[in-house]
């Protein structure tokens, strides 16, 4: 009878999951405010915070106000902020040379917020997508139907040794050119800054999830869409072992850690990665992931915070030692309890 029914187990998996007390002891993956990296876009001016439509509770700042922020994620125990700037549209060309300006809005902010809290790490992305008219990450050929490979390397070194200059922790090539991480290496130790690591952008995929991310620093509004294709310099998210590729080629150029972009769409290639390289790995949670989640709990069809957390946990279960996501605030907050 059903009522009676006995197996003869000798493995019951849930044993250790009937207390609280035994799940916590069993717990193999521990999310740790220290592995979170908070990416802030700022805005010059004097304005109020403004907020990004397509990405909820996240603003673009003025530079007093970063520096207000980056206090309270500092408090938070977050170890890492990344900045992008958003340029006046006046300010685009279509070589992006406000990149190379020694007084351009992030540098002004990467001092700024160097200067208030020294020992929170700075995180700047070495790429042209603010800057050009086009919104492409570099330079186009001559006949304008692709991205000059050589001549945006060149713009890049410039761009970080700037960074450098202003105080970064870390330059991020998100630009995905070959040979971008051996000649910043060399630029930068020409320039003496032998301190300042890279974060590379190693496995960065050519996704349809950059989309809110576009409109928060205007290279959407830049290209006339925020689907512009960056399919001949991101990879294919068709693609696994090509991955492994980019992350050796970056290792090999001198890369202090290794990135996969997105994050959440790319666990198994976290995984990968992971056991390809003994160098840290980090993992970007995008805006797409970020708006999903949002969007689904606005609806009320998924609890956010319950999401926010399983989403940031699978992630760095697949391998991740740092994650850089906009929930970064909102979680650090959470786990302090
Ligand atoms: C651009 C850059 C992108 C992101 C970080 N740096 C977008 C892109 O490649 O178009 C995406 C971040 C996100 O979606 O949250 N170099």
């Amino acid at each position: 009878m059903a009522k009676n029914f006995k197996l003869d187990l000798t493995h019951r998996p849930r044993r250790l999951r009937r207390f609280a007390s035994r799940r916590s002891l069993v717990e193999e993956t521990v999310l740790r405010t220290a592995d979170l990296i908070a990416p802030l876009f700022v805005i010059d001016g004097k304005g109020k915070p403004e907020e990004i439509g397509s990405m909820p509770g996240v603003f673009r700042l003025t530079i007093p106000d970063l520096v207000k922020e980056c206090r309270e994620l500092h408090q938070l125990g977050v170890p890492a902020v990344a900045l992008f700037p958003k340029l006046d549209p006046k300010l685009k060309d279509e070589v992006g040379s406000r990149a190379l300006d020694p007084g351009t809005l992030v540098l002004r902010a990467v001092r700024a917020v160097k200067a208030a809290v020294p020992e929170l790490s700075v995180i700047t992305d070495v790429a042209l997508d603010p800057y050009t008219s086009h919104g492409h990450d570099g330079v186009l050929n001559a006949a304008k139907d692709n991205v000059d490979n050589d001549r945006t390397v060149g713009i890049l070194c410039e761009m970080a040794v700037l960074q450098a200059e202003a105080g970064v922790d870390f330059v991020a090539p998100s630009d995905m050119m070959d040979g971008r991480v051996g000649a910043i290496r060399k630029a930068l130790d020409a320039a003496g800054f032998t301190d300042t690591a890279i974060l590379a952008y190693s496995a960065k995929y050519n996704s349809a999830y950059y989309g809110p991310f576009r409109d928060a620093v205007g290279s959407a509004q830049a290209a006339g869409t925020r689907l512009l294709s960056k399919a001949t310099y991101q990879m294919n998210p068709a693609n696994r072992r090509e991955a492994i590729e980019e992350v050796l080629l970056d290792v090999s150029e001198g890369a202090d850690i290794v990135m996969v972009k997105p994050a959440g769409l790319c666990l198994d290639i976290i995984r990968e990665v992971r056991n390809a390289t003994n160098r840290p790995v980090a993992a970007y949670q995008i805006s797409g992931e970020y708006a999903q989640i949002h969007a689904a709990a606005r609806l009320g069809w998924l609890d956010l915070a319950k999401c926010r957390r399983e989403s940031l946990l699978a992630i760095k279960r697949a391998g991740a030692d740092m994650i850089l996501t906009y929930f970064a605030k909102d979680m650090a907050k959470a786990l302090k309890g």
